[in-house]
This record gives structure tokens, C-alpha cells and sequence, in this order.
């Protein structure tokens, strides 16, 4: 089904400050969805992000068979065991998360049944050749469109043996589809990566009771182990963070607190780069929580200046470059950003995208390049009509450009936003000092 356009107009504001808390990880709450399923016993998890894509999820579990509650508060999954999930009467439709159909064609692929995975309009571009061609290695069978490499996906599920693969491309999503696979296979499923992209899955299949290693940039699966049902906290995402990180740096006068964030090393890349950056970002109150590190972070605004950012830190900041562009547009001097051409095959080819938005809100010198971009940064933006290309991480970055913006900034469409940040606009109005 397609949502209407939500068109909205954000308005420049004095000062950002106070305190608040953004919903629960995405990419947390997905893996939680699924190991839940596939443990014995219950699961009850705590703020849950209740967003577009975790709903895709949850639904594509229900329609296997697994009972899953929500009163609004928790949401408890009654585990059907690794091989209690049934045969979908129906295709499952993962919306626009690229990580439900990633994460489930693996899983999918060690079934004793068939299925059909698609998305919406923007999630059948994307590519799937990436976990695709891994899971034929190891006999899963499945057939797409484009020669097996774009949804939907068709996947006859069988015995599956395990390999040894080095992905060429550091991603959380082929390495955990391969990982949900070798719960299925005979033999060990070993994945290595150039960098260590996020690691929650490691953390949960640990947290669960899964047969599982860690060594440098790795992992190592062994299938058939049972899978225990767990209490799960899903810490603050630091993804939606980063939004108002950017904002409270870049709008003169502010202080923000934001609490109970993840900061998962495999996660922070965006905290470092706004610290090299000049941010005056602190992390207080650190502990742990469900085997994940957890902070409130404080933060000031701050003069920022333009750096070099690539290599490793790359997928460590991958999903937040729309919000760091947006940091650099207003930074003293010209950012520099390579190595991360992953950015082109996200929700949209973001690199293009922010690159004809900064140019729509009057931003300086913007320079394209295959693997990243280049950003001159000015005093102040203009303002003006910008698209969110149906991404909503571009939208929620444009509505931060919009805050130190002369004219107000209109989005074409927010109704995205609610795939990961639902109340998004709220939440920034309520620490809006205008
Ligand atoms: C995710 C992995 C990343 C990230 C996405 C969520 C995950 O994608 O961009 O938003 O939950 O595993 P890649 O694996 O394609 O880098």
C-alpha cells in the first residue's frame, strides 16, 4: 500500500535545549524479532522501536506461525524453537528494510519450506547479489528477479552446509544473514569482513545461547544449538541520535541531553567524526545493558571545521552521513568524505541525494566524487525546497539543515520518517526554543 505525501515546512529556530530520549535501536530490535522467534521459550523486549521496518519484522514472524504481543510497553515473543517456524500461506512484504530481507533470506534459506520476499518500490532497486551469491554457497536455493540479484525473491529452503566466506564489503547484513544460515548448516559458517562492520548480531546470538566465536574481523557459527528465550532492554538508537547530536552543534546556544544511547564501538564512527570535527559532545553514565554499552550523551553547540573522513570509520558512521554533510555544510572550511561508496545503495543513492539537496538549500561548494563527497562549508544556508527522495534518514537531516537555515525548509515528503523515528518532528519540536 502507498502512503500519501506528507509534505512538510521546518522553520529556523533560536536554540535547541533540555533533555530527551530517541526510540529504541532499529537495527537491535530486528535481531530481537528474529532470535525471539527462533529460542525456546518467551522473550520480552522494552523499548522497542515501533517503527516501519521493525513492524515488516514482526509481521513476516506472525505469518510463520510465531505468536508476538504488544501492549505498548513490551513486546513478547513466544519462541517456537530454530525449527518451529511454518510455511507463509502469502509473500512476506519487508517494506523498505533492506536488513528485514537481507537478515530473513538467510534465515530463509535453511527452511523446510518455500517463501517469497519482496519490498516496496525503493527496496526492489537494491542489491542482493550480496547475500544471494554467499547462501548459494552454501546450497541455499533462490531465484529473483535480475538473475537472482534484486527482490522478490524466491528461496526453496533446504539443507545448507556451511563456508568460509570473506566479504569484500564491511556489512552487518550480509554477515548476520550468513550467521542465521549457520544455525541451519552442518558444518561451521565462518565470516570474515575488511572492518568490523556493527556487531549486535555477535552480541545477541552470544546473549541467546547460540555456538558462536569472535576473532579480529570475524565470526564463527556452529548450527543446531537451541536458542534460549531472553529479556531484552533495546538501548536508544544512536542513528536517531545523531540528528539531534548535529543540531545541537550547529545551532548557536544550545544544550542538549540526550539520554540512554547505544554506543556499541561498532557504532560510534559519527561521535568520532563530530569530535574531530570540534564537537563538544560528553558521554556520561556509561554501563551496560542486554550485552549492549549504553551512555547519556551532553551536548553543546560548538565551532565546527571541516575534516578528512574515510577508512575505518566508515562503517562505523555509515547510516549517519546524511546528518554529518549537514554538520560540514555549516563547518569552517571544506570536509572531505571517500571510502564510502556503500552510500550510493542505501534507501536512496545518498550521496546524490544530499548532494542536489545542500545544493537546494544554498550550501557552498559541493563536489560529487564515485565514492563520496566533497563540502565546502558557508556561515549560513538558505533555506528552500528540498525532496527526501522517500529516505528518512534525508528528510531528518534536511529538517536539522532547516534549524540554522535564513528561510524555512520544505520537504516534499516525511511520511518515511516513521520507518525509523516515529515522532521524529515531535521530539524536535519539544526542545525547540523559538
Ligand atoms: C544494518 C546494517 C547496515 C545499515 C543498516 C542496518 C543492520 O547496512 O546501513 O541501516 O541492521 O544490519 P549494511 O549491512 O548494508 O551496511
Amino acid at each position: 500500500m502507498h502512503e500519501l505525501a506528507q509534505p512538510i515546512s521546518v522553520l529556523p529556530v533560536r536554540a535547541l535545549r533540555g533533555e530527551l530520549a530517541v526510540p529504541g535501536d532499529k537495527s537491535i530490535s530486528h535481531r530481537s524479532i528474529m532470535l525471539g522467534s527462533l529460542a525456546r521459550g518467551t522473550t520480552r523486549i522494552s523499548n522497542f522501536l515501533r517503527g516501519g521496518d521493525n513492524f515488516s519484522t514482526m509481521a513476516a514472524f506472525r505469518a510463520m506461525g510465531v505468536p508476538i504481543e504488544d501492549d505498548g510497553q513490551t513486546v513478547t515473543v513466544h519462541g517456537v524453537g530454530l525449527y518451529g517456524l511454518k510455511e507463509p500461506e502469502d509473500v512476506l512484504d519487508c517494506g523498505n528494510s533492506g536488513t528485514t530481507i537481507r537478515l530473513m533470506t538467510g534465515l530463509l534459506s535453511g527452511q523446510a519450506f518455500f517463501s517469497v520476499l519482496t519490498g516496496d518500490q525503493y527496496l526492489r532497486k537494491r542489491p542482493m547479489k550480496r547475500v544471494v551469491e554467499p547462501l548459494a554457497g552454501m546450497g541455499a536455493r533462490i531465484a529473483g528477479r535480475g538473475d537472482g540479484t534484486l527482490a522478490p525473491l524466491a528461496i526453496s529452503g533446504g539443507p545448507l552446509t556451511g563456508i568460509s566466506y570473506s566479504s569484500p564489503i564491511a556489512s552487518a547484513q550480509v554477515k548476520s544473514a550468513l550467521m542465521l544460515a549457520g544455525l541451519y548448516a552442518t558444518d561451521e559458517t565462518r565470516v570474515t569482513e575488511p572492518t568490523l562492520s556493527r556487531d549486535h548480531s555477535e552480541r545477541m546470538f552470544r546473549f541467546f545461547g547460540a555456538d558462536l566465536e569472535t576473532c579480529h574481523n570475524g565470526v564463527v557459527v556452529r548450527g543446531g544449538k537451541e536458542l534460549q528465550g531472553q529479556e531484552i532492554i533495546v538501548p536508544g538508537d544512536i542513528s536517531s541520535a545523531t540528528f539531534f547530536i548535529v543540531a545541537a552543534l550547529i545551532v548557536p546556544g544550545s544544550e542538549l541531553l540526550i539520554k540512554n544511547v547505544g554506543v556499541n564501538p561498532t557504532r560510534t564512527g559519527a561521535l568520532d567524526i563530530l569530535l574531530a570535527m570540534g564537537g563538544d559532545i560528553t558521554l556520561l553514565n556509561q554501563r551496560d545493558i542486554s550485552g549492549e554499552p549504553v551512555a547519556d550523551l551532553l551536548v553543546r553547540s560548538s565551532r565546527l571545521k571541516g575534516i578528512e573522513i574515510g577508512g575505518d570509520v566508515v562503517p562505523r558512521a555509515i547510516d549517519e552521513f546524511p546528518a554529518i554533510s549537514i554538520a560540514a555544510s555549516v563547518a569552517e572550511g571544506t570536509t572531505v568524505i571517500r571510502d564510502a561508496r556503500e552510500l550510493r545503495v542505501k534507501e536512496t543513492d545518498r550521496i546524490a541525494a544530499m548532494a542536489t539537496n545542500l545544493r537546494a538549500i544554498g550550501a557552498g561548494q559541493i563536489e560529487e566524487t564515485e565514492d563520496g563527497m566533497l563540502i565546502q562549508g558557508v556561515a549560513s544556508l538558505e533555506g528552500g525546497s528540498i525532496t527526501s527522495c522517500g529516505d528518512h534518514r534525508i528528510a531528518m537531516a534536511l529538517a536539522v539543515a532547516a534549524l540554522v537555515s535564513r528561510n524555512q525548509v520544505q520537504i516534499d515528503d516525511v511520511s518515511c520518517v516513521a520507518t525509523s523515528f516515529p515522532g521524529f518532528f515531535e521530539l524536535l519540536d519539544s526542545v525547540s526554543v523559538r
